[in-house]
């Protein structure tokens, strides 16, 4: 194998589509996919130089894939991370960032607005491991401070929230974190590697679902953990290695070809997302609309200092289920599904799927009503997407 020899600082777009090419004695041009579980040695001391680390070369796909490498290397450059881990889903990635961390004793601070299934790892699982957590509202410095306690090892958040779309200061809370001699691990995935970039406020681990834009196209699931080159040798690589939760060489391989298109996907998808906010806060029957970079959104002005873009999804308010109900069974081009990023347009009620699980009374401190509608913006023609969106509004009038 050899990589494409480094040549002077690349942007991001060219990164996207070049980065991290490894190349067979063939030559191929498009990223080789390497559906093996194992490799073999050419003598017993080249298997044991291996193990013993004196020859760089691959083991097992468990834990080192040429293609799933290729994906890791591609996420570094992108995300300007030392080193990279990809994973089965981007929960496994979650799961692994949090749990590789910590031990019996220790202490996790996080927002509580959480996708459902981190919540599940933070307020279930951790504690019944021995590992005590509390969830504070993110947007609020002073809790993030006064849950701090000695043991504290960890501060976990989304920014954008889902479905919320709140957004949390990073650089101050990075800065509660570190002072409590803890690390913030943050979950990107709202947010997109394109429009935010955690380690430039402090973050220490970055995590995505690569399942939603980094895919792209909504074909496969996976994820992946950033982090400095020694956390990742210090405690990541050494529980993903034995635990194994691995990206499939497969899954990397579509991942690949998913950044090569990453940036104009995005771009396409936040730009018809803002036209969209802003149609939604001008219909009757919207009562109101979340969307980053609006005015009225009450963290504008830090959406804008933080983000290099609103994001590719709108949440907004009908007065009731029924109306929510009414305005996603009539739509014909948006797809109701609870999965975001895709190239499909797709819709969702939070109160029902995603946060079905939640009480009441959390689903109301997280705004989560029931004339709450979350939409994912896809790649379809904006003017199609309004139509839609229109059509659907006037089936709420209809009752
Ligand atoms: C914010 C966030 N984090 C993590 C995940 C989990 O990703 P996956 O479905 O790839 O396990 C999701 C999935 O919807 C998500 O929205």
């Amino acid at each position: 194998m050899s990589a494409d020899a480094p040549r002077k600082k690349l942007k991001p777009a060219t990164q996207l589509v070049h980065g991290g090419t490894l190349r067979s004695p063939f030559g191929e041009m498009s990223e080789a996919l390497f559906l093996t579980q194992s490799f073999a040695y050419p003598t017993m001391e080249a298997a044991e130089a291996r193990f013993k680390g004196d020859d760089p070369g691959f083991i097992y796909s468990r834990f080192s894939n040429p293609t799933v490498a290729m994906f890791e290397q591609r996420m570094c450059l992108l995300e300007g991370a030392e080193a990279a881990r990809a994973t089965a889903s981007g929960m496994a990635a979650v799961t692994a960032s949090l749990l590789a961390q910590v031990k019996a004793g220790d202490h996790v601070v996080a927002a509580r607005a959480l996708f459902g299934s981190c919540l599940y790892v933070v307020e279930d699982l951790l504690p019944r491991l021995g590992v005590a957590s509390t969830l504070v509202d993110g947007a609020d410095l002073s809790r993030w401070k006064a849950a701090v306690r000695p043991e504290t090892k960890l501060f976990f958040l989304e920014s954008p929230t889902n479905p919320g779309l709140d957004v949390y200061d990073l650089k101050a809370i990075a800065d509660i974190a570190h002072n409590a001699g803890a690390k913030l691990v943050v979950d990107n995935v709202f947010a997109t590697p394109m429009l935010q970039k955690p380690f430039e406020f402090g973050a220490d681990v970055v995590v995505y679902s690569a399942t939603k834009h980094i895919d792209g196209q909504g074909r496969c699931l996976g994820g992946v953990i950033l982090a400095s080159q020694a956390l990742i040798e210090e405690s990541i690589h050494n529980f993903l290695r034995q635990t194994g939760p691995a990206m499939s060489p497969f899954n990397a391989w579509v991942m690949l070809k998913g950044l090569e298109t990453l940036p104009l996907r995005v771009a396409q998808q936040a730009s018809s997302a803002a036209r969209i906010a802003d149609f939604l806060a001008e219909q009757k029957g919207v009562t109101r609309v979340l969307y980053p970079f609006r005015k009225d959104h009450p963290q504008e002005e830090l959406a804008r200092r933080q983000m290099l873009g609103g994001g590719t999804l709108v949440s907004f308010y009908v007065e009731d289920k029924a109306a929510a109900f009414r305005l996603a069974n009539a739509l014909q081009v948006i797809k109701i599904s609870n999965n975001l990023g895709d190239a499909k347009s797709l819709i969702t009620h939070p109160a029902t799927t995603t946060h079905q699980r939640l009480s009441p009374e959390a689903r109301a401190t997280l705004g989560i009503t029931e004339g709450m509608l979350r939409l994912s913006v896809g790649l379809e023609d904006v003017d199609d997407l309004v139509d839609d969106l229109a059509a659907g509004l006037a089936a709420v009038g209809r009752g």
